[in-house]
């Protein structure tokens, strides 16, 4: 592996809630590689959030230690975007200065601002609603815009906490295949957050697959399936039953709703 650009060492997270100490993650250690996509899935409330707001620097309370290209993480900075499980948009703002946001450290003109912004409204297919305001604006549309947010400025390390999610089904595909072309033109190293297994096998060269309570690592899986890859695919399919069944065996696992729903029996939808 090159040198990482990215490492947890030993990191613990715990919280206070009513008095009680909830012990978030234990003992996480990972290093990412310069230009890697890793995926983490796993339960409802095993910490990946918190794991991706450690790395980002909105939370310097931990256990352990988070370093980024061998300096230890003790704030935000530029060079680490994030893309929230909600899309945290400005209501006041308008998708244009909402995404503008995202260049607010950048020492730009006002033109190139603006181009900037533009382009990454084109990427998430938005240029008829740049002057729109969130709330005119499908949940799917919003988290477009914060995706947009999130890359604007060209970070070197993206952090997506499940980017998709309020997407349908062929948006989702289409975002997917614009995140790989981004990374291939410009080798950002990524972390994603994701309950679908199979956008993980797709997107990402290792799955990370995390078990609850307290949080912490159960297995790293290898995807060694070349680009672009296919779904359909046999070995496609071995990697799908393999990481689903390290997630089913956990006790802890809730598929999320969306899932559960797909594998109910055609006529239990039915009637
Ligand atoms: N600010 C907080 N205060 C107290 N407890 C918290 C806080 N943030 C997270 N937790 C707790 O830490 C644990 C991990 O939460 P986290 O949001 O990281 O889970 P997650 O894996 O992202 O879950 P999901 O898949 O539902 O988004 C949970 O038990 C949660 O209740
Ligand atoms: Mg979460």
């Amino acid at each position: 592996m090159n040198a990482p650009i990215v490492s947890f060492n030993h990191v613990g997270k715990s919280f206070d809630v009513d008095g009680f100490e909830l012990e978030a993650i234990r003992e996480f250690n990972l290093e990412v590689a310069e230009g890697e996509f890793v995926a983490i899935v796993g339960a409802s409330g095993c910490g990946k959030s918190t794991l991706l707001r450690l790395l980002v620097g909105l939370d310097t309370q931990f256990r352990g230690e988070i370093q980024v290209d061998g300096r230890a993480v003790s704030g935000i900075g530029s060079e680490r975007g994030i893309v929230f499980q909600e899309h945290r948009l400005f209501p006041w703002l308008t998708v244009a200065q909402n995404i503008g946001l995202g260049l607010v450290n950048e020492a730009l003109t006002e033109a190139e601002r603006n181009r900037r912004v533009s382009d990454f409204i084109e990427l998430v297919g938005l240029t008829d609603f740049t002057r729109a305001y969130p709330h005119q604006l499908s949940g799917g549309m919003a988290q477009r815009v914060a995706i947009a947010r999130g890359l604007v400025a060209s970070p070197r390390i993206l952090l997506l906490d499940e980017p998709f999610g309020a997407l349908d089904a062929l948006t989702r595909q289409q975002m997917q295949d614009e995140l790989l072309a981004i990374r291939a033109r410009a080798r950002i190293t990524t972390v994603l957050v994701t309950h679908d297994v199979e956008e993980a096998i797709f997107l990402a060269d290792r799955v990370v697959v995390m078990e609850p309570r307290p949080g912490r690592i159960k297995q790293v899986v290898d995807i060694a399936l070349p680009h672009p890859r296919q779904r359909s695919s046999f070995e496609f399919h071995q990697l799908r039953e393999e990481l689903l069944h390290e997630l089913i065996s956990d006790d802890h696992y809730q598929p999320p709703v969306r899932e559960q729903i797909r594998d109910l029996p055609l006529a239990f939808i039915a009637c």
